[in-house]
């Protein structure tokens, strides 16, 4: 039995669906506020609950856990840094601990913000200095997570693509006003090595089954830029570029230090799993434009 947290996420919903259309016996969790995917099971839970979630774990006695429900705004943790780590931090370690008495497997889902963006591209052993709240609470989850031998901290970039749920996210804004023929702002100067949601699954997939612990990098193949991504998604949608607007960060206001480029450096992954952990971006935005002409 597997147990997905944040199944109502974007990377939630996608695991609920591969696990499920799998034939494997999968359970989500949902926020009790937030929506809820069409496949498998799912339960609503509030992570601040930590007893129900230590009982809910106890009764389900799941072999793998991939916790993927999280304060994942940037702005949102910036302006409620004690929820973000009530969430982040203290639920994860919930449960980590039960997880832990049941002998399975934990895979933390952990992200490229940890690092401060001046020294990419960054590997497993580059230093993080993360410049949010957001990336903090995930750094000191993960440091928590260094104890347990059943877990492994899976650092995850940017993800692209559509979630398997009716959730508003920036990609699906930004392939609206694509369709819509809307002007679209992009940072051209803000880097990322993007993964498709679907990669982003499979790998999680991968690293539950596997005996991996510690901290493990699984990122796309390509260093882009938001504008890159942009117009890989246009050209792929067949939709004119000069709707893209470039822009700059650098000359953009944001209450905490946002980092211009936290490519990942995945090779670990590659070694251990003998493959890429994501595809390029213009195989992934061929996929995304077949979702959509199939009417998703
Ligand atoms: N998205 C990215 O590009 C990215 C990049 C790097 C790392 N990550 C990491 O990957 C993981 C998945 O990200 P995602 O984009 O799929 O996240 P997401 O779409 O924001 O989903 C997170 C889920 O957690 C739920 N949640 C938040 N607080 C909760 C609470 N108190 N109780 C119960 N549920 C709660 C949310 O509920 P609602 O439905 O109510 O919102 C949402 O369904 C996260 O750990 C994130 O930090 C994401």
């Amino acid at each position: 039995m597997w147990l997905i947290t944040g199944a109502g996420g974007q990377l939630g919903s996608i695991l609920l669906r591969a696990l499920s259309n799998g034939g494997e016996a999968v359970v989500g969790t949902v926020s009790p506020t937030g929506p809820r995917p069409q496949y498998g099971e799912t339960v609503p839970l509030e992570l601040a609950d930590f007893e129900r979630i230590r009982a809910f774990v106890r009764n389900r006695a799941p072999k793998y856990v991939i916790h993927t429900a999280a304060v994942t705004s940037v702005m949102a943790a910036y302006e409620n840094p004690s929820l973000a780590r009530e969430i982040n931090v203290e639920a994860t370690a919930a449960l980590a601990e039960a997880t832990a008495e049941l002998d399975a497997r934990f895979v933390f889902t952990s992200t490229d913000l940890v690092f401060d963006g001046n020294a990419a591209p960054y590997d497993e052993s580059s230093t993080p200095n993360p410049t949010s709240i957001y990336g903090k609470t995930k750094i000191e989850a993960e440091e928590l997570l260094a104890n347990f031998t059943n877990a492994a901290v899976v650092r995850l970039p940017l993800m692209i693509g559509l979630p398997a749920v009716d959730r508003q996210t920036t990609f699906r804004n930004q392939l609206r006003a694509l369709l819509d023929h809307q002007s679209l702002k992009l940072f051209q100067d803000e880097f990322r090595s993007p993964i498709a949601l679907s990669d982003a699954a499979r790998a999680c997939i991968e690293i539950a089954k596997s005996d991996v612990s510690g901290v493990i990098h699984a990122g796309g193949p390509q260093s882009l830029s938001r504008l890159d991504i942009g117009l890989a998604l246009a050209r792929a949608l067949g939709v004119a570029t000069d709707q893209i607007v470039p822009t700059c960060q650098s000359d953009m206001h944001f209450p905490e230090p946002r980092p211009m480029d936290v490519s990942l450096d995945s090779s670990l992954f590659e070694k251990t799993f003998g493959r890429a952990a994501g595809r390029h971006v213009d195989d992934v935005m061929a996929d995304v434009a077949i979702e959509i002409n199939a009417g998703n």
